[in-house]
């Protein structure tokens, strides 16, 4: 990090691990933006699925991805004029994501994006590489994880409050297969930095994960001074 670029907390994890929730709490507290990287991943499945086009066809789904008309403002998340808030979050497009994820053209097209926000005062950065590959220099690297039965019996908890069906072992294979599809990818696998502060939230609410990150980059800050 140059003296002057503003310092990055990165937040990675797999799905369904509460990291998104304890990224977006963690800003609030420090008065941070905040990057949902994977709504980008999820944005580009749904760009592909809306233009017919083949979620394995890398030159085309790379296009589309340095293209993105994307935008965030407020909690909405619109694809040019659409607000597409909900239609990122379906199973499907979570699906799709994963698999444009795959594609080194697909990471390449939306890394100057994602370090566009690094802006001060500082950011939040929410993903499965901000600490290996998108920031490498971030000050505070943290890897939030929870069993996968403790990951999908959230979910299950998610869908059946908004009024939908799941069915719990369906859920733990599903996100068996998509741990698996994200950490043995071979461009920017799922995996902590080997700097990171490894978090196991399986027994843990969210708050004291919100606490223990914030202390985590509280240690960090004053090590990165001393070191200088
Ligand atoms: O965090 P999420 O469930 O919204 O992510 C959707 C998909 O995008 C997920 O399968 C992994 C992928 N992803 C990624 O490969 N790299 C990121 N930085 C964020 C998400």
């Amino acid at each position: 990090m140059t003296r002057s670029s503003p310092p990055v907390i990165a937040i990675d994890g797999p799905s369904a691990s509460g990291k998104g929730t304890v990224a977006e709490r963690v800003a609030a507290a420090l008065g941070f933006h905040f990057l949902d990287s994977g709504a980008l991943y999820r944005l580009t499945a749904l760009s592909a699925m809306k233009h017919g086009v083949a979620l394995d066809d890398e030159a085309a789904v790379g296009q589309l991805a340095a293209t993105l008309p994307a935008t965030f403002r407020g909690g909405v998340v619109w694809l040019a004029e659409e607000n597409v808030t909900d239609a990122i979050r379906a199973e499907a497009v979570g699906e799709g994501a994963s698999k444009v994820a795959a594609l080194p053209a697909v990471r390449a097209a939306l890394l100057d994006r994602q370090r566009a926000y690094r802006q001060a005062p500082g950011l939040v950065a929410d993903g499965r590489d901000m600490g290996t590959v998108v920031f490498p220099d971030a000050v505070a690297k943290v890897f939030l994880t929870a069993s996968a039965e403790a990951r999908a019996e959230r979910r299950y908890k998610q869908l059946i409050e908004k009024g939908n069906s799941a069915n719990l072992p369906a859920l733990v294979a599903d996100m068996q297969a998509r741990d698996a599809r994200d950490t043995a990818r071979a461009v920017a696998p799922l995996k902590p930095a080997a700097d990171a502060l490894l978090l196991d939230t399986t027994h843990m609410g969210i708050e004291p994960a919100v606490q223990k990150v914030l202390a985590h980059y509280d240690w960090c800050k004053a090590r990165s001074k001393q070191g200088n």
